[in-house]
């Protein structure tokens, strides 16, 4: 039996922030007691004075490998995972994919192959439903009995992943009789495409376009249309990555109506804005749908509002980085859509930087409080998506997924000290005042005096339950 002792600490969790020891035992946190005051003993002790100890991050939106605009993405479950655990995260909630005219079980399979033995940390898996038919919807049921208890739609996408309100509906309906819930990427895909079609028309083609002709206004009538659809058939929503106030208004109406409707957004979404999109090609970096927003709109401010209150309840990052130029064996992936925009593969990398981001810009920046910042980034996601109190929270009896944070260690973001498999950075030059210092995975150190400590079969998958939320 392996013993570790974290001494010295301040324990925070999405309540709590106390001066307490913690033993772990194995994979599990096995007691806490007031610095000083037990007599335990262990293999190690770590010292965590002056430092944070708080639950491993939960990232439950990423994308490793995702075939997407004739490429992947570039992070393989292997090297997304390793940048994760530094970024002090460990759990990533991915999406497996049903390709069309494909079952929606085979999906599931696929992707646990890529993962099984290459992940460094547990994940799970959400489907994204690509095809609704008799099939798909009987294997919805069968997916919650694996541990897959959400699935993600597209209002977006025409002819790739788009789902038309009758087979959303249908879905709904399923998810409303097993307990799953309807995660939904909700952007009006058909009035978004007769745009880009006018845009290119008229010879813009630069990535500036894709976030001038995706309007927030199309943004907030579907999640309008997916709130409506689901309150219809009784099932729980959750919406992906909103990044406009008009889709905030709408949840935030749905949510005082006391509907089963949720919302993520993503550190892009606060932290960046259309304004990267310029520069010419170089804005291609910052390519991913819905677009970073209008700052003079006031998109982020009212995100962080909807933070604060509760009307957003997570933060997830959409990890789905491409290549600007030729990097370890790939090819040029953003550059697919030099000359057309809409040829950019959408999506950007920020696995690996999200814990020490939303630390900045939110606690140490004053928008939101350090117990807020775990519950976003930690606790919340657990919650949403049936893993809590396994993962989620310091407490005995949980898994010990323990992130030590130092708030007083600065560091400069870079794609020169970063660990993702993508040769930038979107937050290049960032400074950040509070650094991720060692970081446990079910008791093993994964992380530790600036050295990469785990391997890629450490991983476990996770079977996990219904959404908690749900009342
Ligand atoms: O641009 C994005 N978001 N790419 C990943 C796919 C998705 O829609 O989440
Ligand atoms: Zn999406
Ligand atoms: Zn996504």
């Amino acid at each position: 039996m392996a013993r570790t002792i974290i001494a010295n600490g301040t324990v925070v969790t999405a309540t709590d922030r106390v001066p307490a020891d913690v033993l772990v035992e194995d994979e599990k946190i096995v007691a806490l007691a007031a610095p000083g005051s037990h007599d335990w003993t262990a293999d190690e002790t770590i010292d965590a004075a002056g430092k944070y100890v708080i639950p491993g991050g939960i990232d439950v939106h990423t994308h490793m490998e995702l075939p997407f605009g004739g490429t992947f993405a570039s992070d393989t479950f292997e090297t997304g995972s390793r940048a994760a655990a530094w970024g002090g995260t460990t759990t990533i909630v991915d999406f497996a994919v049903q390709s069309r005219g494909r079952g929606l079980m085979e999906g599931y399979e696929a992707w646990r192959e890529k993962a099984d033995g290459n992940c460094a940390i547990d994940y799970g898996f959400h489907l994204i439903i690509s095809d609704v038919n008799e099939q798909t919807l009987k294997e919805m049921d069968t997916a919650v009995e694996e541990g897959v208890t959400s699935f993600k739609m597209f209002m977006a996408y025409p002819g790739v992943f788009y789902s038309d309100d009758g087979q959303i509906f249908r879905a709904m309906q399923k998810a409303a009789e097993n307990g799953s819930t309807i995660m939904m990427h909700a952007e009006n895909g058909i009035a978004i495409d007769v745009l880009v079609e006018q845009a290119l028309q008229r010879g813009e083609t630069d990535p500036i376009y894709h976030g001038i002709v995706r309007k927030s206004i199309l943004e907030g009538e579907a999640t309008h249309r997916a709130i409506k659809l689901a309150e219809l058939a009784g099932a729980p929503l959750y919406i992906v990555h909103l990044s406009a106030l008009e889709a905030l208004e709408e949840v935030t109406i749905a949510r005082d109506q006391d509907l089963n409707v949720f919302a993520e957004t993503c550190p892009q979404y606060l932290l960046l804005g259309l304004d990267d999109l310029g520069n010419g090609f170089e804005g291609a970096k910052y390519v991913c749908s819905p677009p970073l927003r209008d700052w003079e709109a006031g998109h982020q401010e009212e995100l962080w509002r909807g933070l604060r209150g509760n009307d957003l309840q997570v933060i997830s990052t959409d990890h789905c980085p491409f290549c600007m130029d030729e990097f370890d064996g790939l090819i040029a992936q953003k550059r697919l859509g030099e000359g057309d925009f809409s040829k950019i593969p959408n999506g950007m990398p920020g696995v690996e930087p999200r814990m020490e981001l939303i630390y900045q810009a939110g606690v140490a920046e004053g928008r939101i409080s350090l117990n807020r910042w775990v519950e976003l980034c930690s606790t919340a996601p657990a919650k949403m998506f049936g893993l809590y109190p396994q993962k989620g929270t310091i407490a005995v009896g949980s898994d010990a997924d323990i992130v030590i944070f130092d708030p007083n260690k600065a560091k400069t973001i870079s794609v020169e000290n970063q660990h993702m498999r993508v040769d930038y950075s979107a937050y290049e030059g960032w400074e950040v005042s509070g650094t991720v210092d060692t970081v446990l995975s079910r008791g093993r150190k994964i992380v530790a005096d600036g050295e990469y400590l785990g391997d890629k079969s450490h991983g476990r998958y996770l079977a996990r339950g219904t959404n908690q939320y749900v009342h």
